[in-house]
């Protein structure tokens, strides 16, 4: 029986890529966003009952709790959970509203906590697991205009590090995937001059690529990966050596 992984935003940008690079090796993937677009069509025809997609926004805890137990019920089972999705509003902090700081945390902190705590209790079911949580560089490094969603994944990294602690016994690895820049729908409003500075500063001189973060994910996922856990990998091209 197939492996089953939960991948939280997979219908644009990292989350998708993950959800195509585990559905090619074999694996059944649960995925969820707030809204379907043809790349999830196209999954579902070729994929078939080996990929589920339905409509959650993250910030509905009730939802999120329920798709945990609708992939349980599908498909018997949770191995991997990989806490994609993410919302970057960037605005220098003195002038952002209180809603706009409550919206980073749900989305970028507590809902990963909530659906990490409902993959879980699955995955002790089942002998053990994997989460994968994304955050940022920003979680690392000090940038002007990101400072609500840089406490918020700084926030997950520390989560991380804490359940690795509390599910290592119950053989469920906890890592954090650490990205630097990448394209995607998040990062298409980025000036041209700013992203002329981040190769600059870049020691490899380039950005990295979609794929090149999936490679990341599916070696933590991996048995290659079998003594790591409480760790954060970062994966930047070197920007915050
Ligand atoms: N791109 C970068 O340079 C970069 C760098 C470092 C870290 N990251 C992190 O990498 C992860 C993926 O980023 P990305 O660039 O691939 O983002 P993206 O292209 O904006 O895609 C985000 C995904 O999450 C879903 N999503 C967003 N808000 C949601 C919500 N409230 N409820 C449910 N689903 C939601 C989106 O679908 P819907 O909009 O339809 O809901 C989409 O599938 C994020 O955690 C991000 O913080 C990105």
């Amino acid at each position: 029986m197939s492996r089953v992984a939960v991948v939280s935003g997979g219908s644009r940008g990292l989350g998708l890529a993950v959800c195509e690079r585990l559905l090619a090796e074999g694996w059944r993937v649960a995925t969820f966003s707030r809204t379907p677009n043809e790349a999830v069509e196209r999954a579902r025809d070729k994929y078939g009952a080996d990929y589920h997609w339905s409509p959650v926004d993250v910030r509905d805890l009730t939802q999120l709790r329920g798709f945990a137990k609708t992939v349980h019920g599908e498909f018997g089972r949770v191995d991997l959970l990989v806490n994609n999705a993410g919302l970057l509003h960037q605005e220098l902090f003195v002038t952002t509203a209180v809603q706009r700081m409550q919206d980073m945390v749900s989305v970028n902190l507590l809902a990963p906590m909530v659906l990490a705590q409902g993959c879980a209790r699955f995955m002790m079911l089942g002998g053990g697991g994997v989460i994968v949580n994304i955050s940022s560089i920003n979680a690392v490094r000090g940038y002007r205009g990101v400072a609500a969603y840089a406490a918020a994944k700084a926030g997950l990294e520390a989560f991380g590090r804490s359940l690795a602690r509390e599910l290592g016994p119950a053989n469920i690895r906890v890592n954090t995937l650490t990205p630097g820049f990448f394209d995607s729908d998040m990062t298409a409003g980025v000036t041209g001059e700013n992203r002329d500075r981040i190769r600059r500063r870049t020691p490899l001189g380039r950005f990295g690529t979609t794929a090149e973060v999936v490679d990341a994910v599916v070696f933590l996922a991996s048995a290659q990966s079998g003594f790591i856990t409480g760790q954060t990998l970062i994966i930047d091209g070197g920007i915050t050596c």
